[in-house]
């Protein structure tokens, strides 16, 4: 999988960077051509000589190489890789490339990549756990980049926790995997709806909900990676989409979703609706604000129409329809009802009760229960991991089709 593949691997200022000459090693054994581009910092940890001499080829770390005169276009090397590994990242260069600093060739290289990204963020773990480095970490995440989770154990500074960097045959084998899922979607489509629905009161205000979007916008982005086209409908949230094979589509209101959706759905192969659609909208929004009194305001409500519903109604047989359910009783006899009810493949259900699971929350909590009823309940997990266990059933379930469990 990864012979004649260009990897440019980013070695930053950790005391890992040790890892990155095995690292280095493994990927040129598989027959991959790795460049080394290395901050200044990272040259306190390991020397440019002997990573120069692991990967056949001198390191980088300035855009003008002293003395020859040489520019290194940060533009031509993102052009060149197939894939990007920033491994070891420090605090430092993860909170420079969450915010767009190009300061060094390894940043500069970051901005221009056009390759997928691939990071491992690897530090203390009190380091770790501040909250600037998760927000980092969710917005690299969020620019459609692939997170290689730090292990937990001994750290160098004798603590003990979550910060160490993955081991190098085990970020080999993610590469591995990575290139051989990332064309298994082309030529699918695959729409997927996510966030909340506004339904107006009056000009002001308007009946929502607490749906953050993340599900959906995971999905997008593991579909998107996996070669799908992606087309996503979403509601108001506040999360960015980078990958240029997803086009997302901005809705407000329940039935803007249905009318975007029942665009799509007849050629879309995959639907994956994790969007917290409104039920109900006020019957006659008022045209100017209203006006507060001392009697009592009583808003009538008239039914929205289900999106999942329709398409459970006029669904072809190669089309695959998965619902999200989220319940606070009885969740999984309410979800198979909904199973059943809207003709779904799958359904994923949350229930509240469990922590972490459900609006606004980074991580998940679910149940899955396919229309043969078979069930399978999953651990907690970040909802980026849920959306590749899901690209994984769903693919399972598409390529066989016949004899599919979950
Ligand atoms: N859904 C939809 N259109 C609606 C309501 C729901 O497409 N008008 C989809 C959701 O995106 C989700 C699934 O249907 O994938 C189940 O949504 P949920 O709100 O749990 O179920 P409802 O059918 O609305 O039932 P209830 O609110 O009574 O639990």
């Amino acid at each position: 999988m990864l012979k004649g593949k260009k990897i440019i691997l980013g070695i930053t200022g950790s005391i890992a960077a040790y890892k990155a000459a095995t690292l280095i090693r493994l990927l040129i054994r598989k027959g991959a051509v790795v460049q080394v581009v290395m901050t200044d910092a990272a040259k306190d940890f390991i020397t440019p000589l002997t990573l120069s001499t692991l990967s056949q080829r001198p390191v980088l770390s300035e855009p003008f190489q002293g003395g020859s005169g040489q520019w290194n276009s940060h533009i031509d090397w993102a052009a060149w890789a197939d894939a990007i590994v920033i491994a070891p990242l420090t605090a430092n260069t993860l909170a420079k490339m969450a915010n767009g600093q190009a300061d060094n060739l390894l940043t500069a290289i970051y901005l221009a990549a056009r390759s997928p990204v691939f990071f491992a963020p690897v530090m203390d773990v009190d380091m770790f756990e501040h909250p600037a480095t998760t927000k980092n970490i969710h917005t690299l995440q969020s620019y459609g980049n692939i997170l290689i989770p730090p292990d937990e154990g001994e750290l160098a500074s004798g603590l003990s926790g979550k910060g160490r960097m993955k081991e190098p045959d085990e970020i080999v084998s993610l590469l591995e995997s990575f290139f051989k899922k990332k064309n298994r979607f082309r030529g699918k489509k695959v729409l997927i709806t996510a966030g909340p629905t506004y339904e107006k009161i009056d000009p002001v205000r308007f009946i929502g909900n607490y749906s953050s979007g993340k599900m959906g916008f995971a999905l997008a982005n593991a579909f998107a990676g996996q070669g799908a086209e992606v087309i996503l409908v979403t509601g108001p949230v506040s999360l960015r989409t980078a990958c240029t094979n997803i086009q997302r589509v901005d809705v407000s209101s329940a039935r803007e979703m249905f009318d975007r959706c029942m665009k799509h759905f007849p050629t879309s192969d995959i639907c994956i609706m994790t969007a917290a659609v409104a039920d109900y909208r006020p019957a006659m929004p008022a045209k100017q604000k209203i006006k507060k009194s001392d009697t009592a305001l009583s808003l009538e409500l008239t039914p929205n129409p289900d999106i999942l519903k329709t398409m459970g109604e006029k669904k072809k047989n190669r089309q695959f329809l998965t619902g999200f359910a989220l319940e606070t009783r009885n969740a999984k006899a309410e979800a198979m009802k909904k199973l059943r009810n809207k003709k779904l493949d799958l359904i994923v259900v949350n229930s509240l009760k469990d922590a972490g699971a459900g609006f606004g929350h980074d991580t998940n909590k679910v149940t899955l229960i396919d229309k043969e009823e078979n069930i399978k309940v999953l651990p907690l997990m970040s909802k980026e991991a849920l959306a590749g266990l899901l690209t994984e059933k769903i693919y399972e379930y598409l390529i066989n089709k016949e004899n599919h469990a979950i």
